[in-house]
C-alpha cells in the first residue's frame, strides 16, 4: 500500500468493546489504518487496558480535574492533537462535548449510538424503544456535530424487537452489531470511501440519501 496509513485516536470512557472490535478488525485484515492512542476521562476503564494490550499509546484526562468543561475539552484536544489524527473515534466516551471541540474535529470525530437515529437520542435507548411498542430497533454511526447524537448518519443495522426481548437482551443484540459495524465504517475511512460535506455524507463520492444499511442487507444489493 502506498497512501499514508489513517491515523486514529479513540475516546473511551468505560468497557471498550467497541474499541476491541475495532483493533481486532484492524489486526485481522490488511485496513490502513493506525489507532495512535486511546483517551479516557476514566482512570479504570477496562479499555485502556485493552489498549495497553494491543501495545497502544493511553492517555488519561479526568474531567474531574477541570474547572469547566471547555478546559477539558482544551487539554484533551491538546492531546489528541499530539497525534495529529485524520480520525477521532467516539466509543463509549461519555462527555458531551463543547462546540469548540466538535466544531475542531467536524467532518473527522465519528459516534456509535445504540439505536436507529434519529430515534431515540441520548440515554436508556433500549427501554426506550421497548416502551414506545417498537418491533425494530438497532445501531447507527454518525459523524460528529454540535447537536447531540445528531449529526449526519453515515451507517445504520437493524435487529429485531421480540416479545420476550428486554432492555438487557436488547442490548446484547444490539452490541453484537456495534461491533461489526464500528470495524465496518473505521475500514471505509481508511479506504478514503467516507467524507462529510455541507452537511452531507458522501461514500464512494455520491451522496448518501439514506444511511448504509448493514444488517438486514437491502435485498437489491
Ligand atoms: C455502546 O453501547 C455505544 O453504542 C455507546 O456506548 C457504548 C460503549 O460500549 N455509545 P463499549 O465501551 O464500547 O463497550
Amino acid at each position: 500500500m502506498t497512501e499514508k496509513p489513517l491515523s486514529i485516536v479513540v475516546l473511551i470512557s468505560g468497557s471498550g468493546s467497541n474499541l476491541q472490535a475495532i483493533i481486532d478488525a484492524l489486526y485481522k485484515q490488511p485496513v490502513n489504518a493506525q489507532i495512535k492512542a486511546v483517551i479516557s476521562n476514566k482512570a479504570e476503564a477496562l479499555g485502556l487496558e485493552r489498549a495497553r494490550k494491543a501495545g497502544i499509546d493511553c492517555a488519561v484526562i479526568d474531567h474531574t480535574e477541570f474547572a469547566d468543561r471547555l478546559s477539558f475539552d482544551q487539554a484533551m484536544m491538546l492531546e489528541i492533537d499530539r497525534h495529529e489524527p485524520e480520525l477521532v473515534i467516539l466509543a463509549g466516551f461519555m462527555r458531551i462535548l463543547s462546540n469548540e471541540f466538535v466544531d475542531h474535529y467536524y467532518g473527522r470525530m465519528i459516534n456509535i449510538h445504540p439505536s436507529l437515529l434519529p430515534d431515540f437520542k441520548g440515554l436508556n435507548t433500549h427501554q426506550r424503544a421497548l416502551d414506545a411498542g417498537r418491533t425494530k430497533h438497532g445501531v447507527s454511526v454518525h459523524f460528529v456535530s454540535n447537536e447531540l447524537d445528531g449529526g449526519p448518519v453515515i451507517a445504520q443495522a437493524e435487529v429485531a424487537i421480540n416479545t420476550n426481548d428486554d432492555a438487557e437482551s436488547l442490548r446484547l443484540k444490539v452490541q453484537q452489531q456495534e461491533h461489526i459495524i464500528y470495524p465496518k465504517v473505521t475500514q471505509w475511512f481508511a479506504e478514503r470511501r467516507l467524507k462529510l460535506d455541507n452537511q452531507s455524507v458522501y461514500f464512494d463520492h455520491e451522496k448518501l440519501l439514506k444511511p448504509l444499511l448493514l444488517n438486514p442487507r437491502p435485498s437489491s444489493k
